[in-house]
């Protein structure tokens, strides 16, 4: 039972390195990401997941060239078009984080429809972070009674899992992210799949989550003899 409550939260890091070595435009690595994750979230359930956080485009994207940025809004609208109905088949909640302020209308509208399309679903809640900066939800929630209540009852994450190589959170759930547990992984995000977060999920059981505490079934400290002596 408390299986099915897992929150795991997922940068997908490397799609661009992955691209650029195979000697193709970014966007086709992101392109290729767009699939990965459509795997993950099949598989992800009967892992055990209950929640899954994929960082899709941080606040600090923004930065990037415009076409890259424009090529992602759309791969976005396009991948929320396409994939509601098979949300909605496979029992996926998707809810989308982070700021709508700045996003293009053919996004907002598709990230609309989705919500409202999967609203009923059960089995897995799929939060797409998108123009999602953790600070700034974080100065949000000091300005506003409303998200701070919101990010207070928050689900923290269990495990967050990097792809590309790189150990850092890059402003993705600083605050939920207090006692996750942190896996980093170099394979880069288009060639992730189930069977890596399967692993992912099995090193996160087997760590020792104390939250600060004394594990419950410490054994008995172990005398040799030698120290008696
Ligand atoms: C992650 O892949 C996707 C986004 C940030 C939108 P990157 O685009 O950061 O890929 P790399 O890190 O440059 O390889
Ligand atoms: C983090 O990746 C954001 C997403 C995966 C969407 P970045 O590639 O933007 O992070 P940095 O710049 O390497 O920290
Ligand atoms: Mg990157």
């Amino acid at each position: 039972m408390t299986q099915s409550t897992l929150h795991v939260a997922v940068i997908m890091d490397g799609n661009g390195r992955w691209a650029t070595r195979l000697g193709l435009p970014r966007l086709a690595g992101h392109k290729a990401g767009a699939e990965t994750l459509r795997g993950i979230v099949e598989a992800a359930p009967d892992m055990g997941v209950g929640t899954l956080t994929a960082y899709a485009f941080s606040s600090d994207n923004w930065k990037r060239p415009r076409e890259e940025v424009d090529g992602l809004m759309t791969l976005l609208a396009a991948y929320l078009d396409s994939e509601t109905p098979h949300l909605l088949a496979q029992g996926v909640r998707l809810t989308v984080i982070g700021r709508r302020d700045r996003l293009p209308e053919v996004l907002l509208s598709a990230i609309r429809n989705s919500e409202s399309g999967t609203l009923h679903g059960s089995r897995l809640h799929l939060r797409l972070a998108i123009d999602y900066s953790a600070r700034e939800a974080i100065a949000r929630a000091s300005r506003s009674p409303e998200y701070f209540e919101e990010l207070l009852s928050s689900q923290p994450v269990d495990l967050m899992i990097r792809t590309g190589g790189e150990q850092r959170l890059s402003d993705f759930l600083l605050w939920e992210s207090a006692y996750a547990e942190l896996v980093f992984t170099r394979r880069m995000w288009p060639e992730y799949r189930p069977a890596d977060l399967r692993q992912a999920i099995r090193e996160f059981h087997r760590r020792d989550r104390r939250f600060g505490a004394i594990p419950a079934l410490m054994p008995p400290p172990v005398l040799h003899e030698r120290w008696l002596r």
